[in-house]
C-alpha cells in the first residue's frame, strides 16, 4: 500500500444480503434506515461510535473513527438481496418480531420497497427450510451465472459505485473438508458437474468474487474458508472475511477466557448452553446445521488456552456447547455458562454467567461495521482473507497467521490496521 493510493468513498454503495428476509438482515436494514433519519443511535457499532488514538510529530490526539477514515456514508447505502420467500422486507421484519411495529413504521415505505430476488437454495443444506422463491437451474455453474446477472442488474439499476455482499442466510449443514475445495480448477469443475460438495452459499460467494464484490460470511458455513475460494479472492483482488458473527455467548467467552489465562488460573470445564426461539434456533435444531455451529463455538477455548504450553492448567478441559430451540423466547436468547476453574494449589472455584441478550440486536451493528470496513478494504486495495476483521467473528478466518480469538487482541489488530491505512495517506493529518 503506498501513500495516496486509496480511493475515497464516493457514489453509492450497494449492500447485497443473502437471507434478506431474516431476523438479522431486517434488523440491520431497518436499524440503518432509522439511524440515518436521525431517529436512533447506532449503539454497538464501532465505525459509528468508537474513537481511535492517533499521533504525528510527537503529538497525540483522539478522533472518532468515522471522522478520520472515509467510510461510506449511511445515506449512500442501497440495500438489496435474495431470500427463499417472496416477502417484502417490512413484512419480514414484522414477522421476525425483533423491532417494534412502531419503530418499523418509521421507515415502512423504504422497507416495503425492498423485495428479495429469487434464491439459490437446496434443501439438503438447510433441512428445516422449504423455499418457495427459488431459481431454476440445470447445474450449479448456471446458478452462479444467474447470481452474477442479479449483481450486475442491481448495480446498473441503482447506479451504484460499488457493491458488497454479506451472508445472513441460515446455517448450512456441516461440510467435511474435501479435495474439491483444495484447488480452484477442481472447485470450478465441481460447479459445472453440480456435485454435492458445492453448497448454495459457495455459489453466491463465487459469483460475488467473479464480480469483484467483497464477501462477508456471517454464518459458520465453510463457504469462502477453503483454499480454492481464498485463491479466487486473491486472483480477483477481492477481500473476503468470516465466519460466524461473534455476538452473545462467544463474545463473553472470548473476554473471560483471556482473563483466566493471563492470571494463570486453571480450568476444569466450561459448559455453555442457551435457549432461543427464532427461526435461526429452529434451523439449528437440525443436527447437521447444529454441528456446523458447534464446531464454530468450540474452537475458541482450545485456541485461547493453548494446553500444549500450559498442561498443568488446561490439559483436560471439558468443553460442551448446547443450543436448545425454545419458541417462547423468540429472538431473545438466554445463555448460561458454568465455568469450573481452580487456583493456588488446585483449589476449585466456580464462575456463572447468565446473559439475557437479543440476538439480532447484537448482530445488526456487526453487519453495519463489516459492510463499511470490507468496502474500505476493497478501496484500499486489500484482497484475500481480512484477518484484521477477526474481531467480529466466532471462528475467524486467517491467512498464514494463527487464529486469534482474544477479543482485545482482535480489537487492537483492527485499530492498528485502521492506523496503518491512515498512515498510508488516506487522510491528511
Ligand atoms: N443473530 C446472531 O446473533 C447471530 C450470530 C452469529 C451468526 N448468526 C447467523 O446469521 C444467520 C442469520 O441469522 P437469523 O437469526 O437472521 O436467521 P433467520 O432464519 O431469521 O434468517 C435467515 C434467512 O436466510 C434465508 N435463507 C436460507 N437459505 C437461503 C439461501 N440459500 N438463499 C437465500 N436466503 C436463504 C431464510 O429464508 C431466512 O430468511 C444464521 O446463519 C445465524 O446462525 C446469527
Amino acid at each position: 500500500m503506498k501513500r495516496g493510493q486509496i480511493k475515497k468513498s464516493k457514489g453509492k454503495l450497494g449492500v447485497l444480503i443473502v437471507g434478506i428476509c431474516g431476523a438479522v438482515s431486517t434488523t440491520f436494514i431497518a436499524g440503518t434506515m432509522i439511524i440515518r433519519k436521525g431517529l436512533g443511535v447506532p449503539v454497538g457499532s464501532i465505525t459509528q461510535l468508537a474513537t481511535i488514538q492517533l499521533s504525528k510529530d510527537k503529538k497525540k490526539w483522539v478522533s472518532k473513527i468515522n471522522e478520520v477514515i472515509p467510510l461510506a456514508d449511511l445515506n449512500d447505502i442501497i440495500f438489496g438481496g435474495w431470500d427463499i420467500v417472496e416477502d417484502n422486507v417490512y413484512s419480514a421484519a414484522c414477522n421476525a418480531e425483533v423491532l417494534t411495529i412502531e419503530d418499523l413504521n418509521k421507515v415502512k415505505n423504504e422497507l416495503q420497497s425492498i423485495k428479495p430476488m429469487k434464491a439459490v437454495f437446496e434443501q439438503n443444506f438447510v433441512k428445516r427450510l422449504n423455499g418457495t422463491w427459488i431459481k431454476d437451474f440445470s447445474n450449479k455453474w448456471e446458478a452462479k451465472e444467474s447470481i452474477r446477472r442479479d449483481i450486475q442488474n442491481f448495480k446498473t439499476k441503482n447506479d451504484l459505485d460499488r457493491v458488497v455482499c454479506i451472508w445472513c442466510g441460515s446455517t448450512e449443514v456441516f461440510s467435511k473438508k474435501s479435495d474439491t475445495y483444495q484447488k480452484l480448477h477442481l472447485f470450478q469443475m465441481a460447479m459445472k458437474e453440480s456435485t454435492s460438495e458445492i453448497s448454495p452459499s459457495m455459489i453466491y460467494a463465487y459469483a460475488s468474487l467473479e464480480e469483484n464484490v467483497p464477501y462477508i460470511n456471517g454464518a459458520p458455513n465453510l463457504t469462502v474458508d477453503i483454499p480454492a475460494m481464498i485463491d479466487f479472492s486473491l486472483k480477483t483482488k477481492t477481500p473476503i472475511c468470516g465466519k460466524d458473527f461473534k455476538t452473545g455467548q462467544t463474545m463473553v467467552k472470548t473476554i473471560l477466557a483471556p482473563m483466566l489465562k493471563i492470571r494463570m488460573l486453571g480450568l476444569h470445564g466450561w459448559f455453555s448452553t442457551n435457549i432461543l426461539g427464532n427461526n435461526d434456533g429452529f434451523v439449528l435444531d437440525d443436527p447437521g446445521s447444529f454441528k456446523t455451529k458447534e464446531e464454530s463455538k468450540l474452537s475458541v477455548i482450545e485456541s485461547i488456552f493453548n494446553p500444549k504450553f500450559y498442561p498443568d492448567l488446561y490439559k483436560n478441559v471439558y468443553h460442551k456447547v448446547r443450543i436448545n430451540y425454545y419458541p417462547p423466547r423468540k429472538d431473545n436468547k438466554e445463555s448460561w455458562d458454568a465455568i469450573d476453574i481452580f487456583g493456588w494449589l488446585g483449589y476449585s472455584m466456580q464462575l456463572k454467567v447468565n446473559f439475557l441478550c437479543r440476538d439480532s440486536i447484537l448482530a445488526a451493528p456487526i453487519c453495519l461495521d463489516l459492510v463499511l470496513l470490507i468496502d474500505l478494504a476493497k478501496r484500499v486495495g486489500f484482497s484475500g482473507v481480512q484477518s484484521w476483521l477477526s474481531f467480529y467473528f466466532k471462528s475467524p478466518m486467517c491467512n498464514n497467521d494463527t487464529v486469534e480469538h482474544d477479543l482485545f487482541i482482535q480489537y487492537l489488530k483492527l485499530k492498528n490496521t485502521l492506523r496503518k491505512i491512515i498512515k498510508c495517506g488516506l487522510v491528511a493529518l
